[in-house]
């Protein structure tokens, strides 16, 4: 595509909240607060806020720099910025495309639990077996991630100043308020001091070498980066706008909904079971088992639960589309193919995945690969390998191939200051590469099965 025509976020306020509402997701409303439940609460909140303003900062920063610098999405960024493999640009196209179509099924998942609040049936979602046997039917659960998929096809669509930022600048705010209504709501329960405390309280002989690495996959899980999403988004920001302080203000969106999710969901499950904290490990059935029961034992539960499945949707929405729209970009920049066309290509793909993904759970479940279900295998080379070797590649590539100057200067455009410029020096070139190795040794070690993260 030429640079010259390409599409652009209208204003600096506009791109913040697309690439916010991005990293706003499904990560911080279900992942976060049980990661901080089991990690030890206040000692895990801190860690994670203060990974985000190094870690999290300098490989943002570097991935959006790179996008605006080059006018392209991953692929035609990293080949522009002169790497002969393109590894890194390939790595960007390939990871979203794995991750959009069962990014999608979940959704599609949130899609049925909001009409099922919506339409009064949140007494049966409470009911033991649930959602174990909602998700093995067939037909259902496709055509509920088809909605969910469709919606975010449509915005892709409209593209980037039409749909995705007109999208991020209504529903982020509407996403604000609701979190904002729900915690003040849980906060002010009868016994919600005692699950506050815990959630809050900084307990220090919890602080490991696991918790660390723990709060520092999240961190790049929840921050959309290392696959190819801020390199794309990136692209279409306009080079008066301040990089800087766009990338803290993403920061600080981002770990605000996290923070507040955990303080909606820790206290509250906490009262529901009595202050017994196995009840906050149960992973994705936290969300979609123990939640509709700890709402029904709300007075007005069904009003809450209501408010808080629209805000998980509106999250996971916005950012399936930033995931949609990292492959539809690459694919048109690749190919000179239209909006159109792209889109409607890239959507039947992650239809017949996504559908793939979802039987995983009915008529393919006993299909397992290495003992995981077609979803578990795709987020786990996703999440646990494709990402982190992306994230490592990239440090590589901007400290010791183009080097930090190169990003320095495009953060230095129209002479803005670049305040923290020796700081992201150091980080970039040494401790992302050292923290992210880490991550990686880590997640292939518990995959052997000799830790556990
Ligand atoms: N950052 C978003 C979230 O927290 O949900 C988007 C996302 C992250 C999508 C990680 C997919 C993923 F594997």
């Amino acid at each position: 595509m030429d640079t010259k025509q390409r599409s652009a976020f209208s204003s600096k306020i506009g791109f913040v909240l697309a690439a916010a509402s991005s990293a706003v997701g499904l990560g911080n409303l279900w992942r976060f607060p049980y990661l901080a439940a089991k990690y030890g609460g206040g000692i895990f909140l801190l860690t994670y806020v203060i990974l985000a303003v190094t870690f999290g900062f300098a490989l943002l920063l570097a991935e959006i720099a790179i996008g605006r610098k080059t006018r392209q999405s991953s692929i035609g960024a990293f080949r522009k910025l002169g790497q002969k493999s393109n590894i890194c640009g390939i790595l960007g196209m390939i990871i979203p495309m794995i991750i959009t179509p069962y990014y999608c099924t979940i959704g599609g998942w949130v899609t049925k639990y909001f009409a099922v609040f919506l339409t009064g049936q949140n007494m049966e979602a409470a009911n033991d077996g649930f959602f174990s046997s909602y998700i093995s039917t067939t037909a259902q659960p496709i055509l509920w991630m088809a909605v969910f998929l469709g919606i975010t096809a449509v915005v892709v669509f409209l593209g980037v100043d039409k749909g995705i930022e007109k999208a991020s600048v209504i529903l982020m705010p509407v996403l604000l308020a609701l979190i904002v209504i729900i915690a003040v709501y849980v906060v002010t329960r009868p016994d919600a001091a005692a699950g506050l405390l815990y959630y809050l309280k900084p307990d220090v002989s919890r602080l490991s070498g696991k918790m660390i690495l723990g709060a520092l996959g999240q961190l790049f899980y929840s921050l959309s980066i290392a696959m190819g999403i801020m390199v794309t988004y990136g692209s279409y920001m306009k080079k008066e706008d301040n990089l800087e302080t766009s990338v803290f203000q993403i920061e600080f969106f981002d770990s605000f909904v996290a923070i507040l999710a955990g303080m909606i969901i820790v206290p509250s499950v906490y009262i529901f079971s009595g202050g017994d904290e196995s009840m906050l490990n149960a992973g994705p059935g936290l969300m979609f088992i123990t939640l509709p029961k700890v709402f029904d034992a709300f007075p007005g539960g069904r009003i809450i639960g209501l408010m808080f499945f629209a805000l998980t949707l509106f999250a996971a929405l916005t950012s399936s589309i930033s995931l949609l729209e990292a492959v539809v970009s690459n694919v048109m920049d690749r190919t000179g193919w239209r909006r159109t066309k792209t889109t409607v290509v890239m959507t039947v793909y992650c239809m017949i995945i996504g559908t793939v993904c979802s039987l995983g759970y009915g008529a393919f479940s006993s299909f397992k690969i290495f003992g995981m279900s077609i979803l578990d295998l795709l987020d786990f080379v996703s999440n646990s390998i494709l990402m982190p070797v992306l994230a490592l590649l990239t440090c590589i590539f901007v400290g010791y191939i183009i080097k930090p100057q190169a990003v320095i200067e495009e953060v230095e455009q129209n002479n803005v200051t670049f305040h923290l410029k020796k700081f992201f020096y150091v980080l970039i070139r040494y401790l992302c590469p050292i923290g992210i190795l880490a991550i990686l040794v880590s997640s292939i070690l518990s995959s052997m099965g000799a830790m556990t993260i």
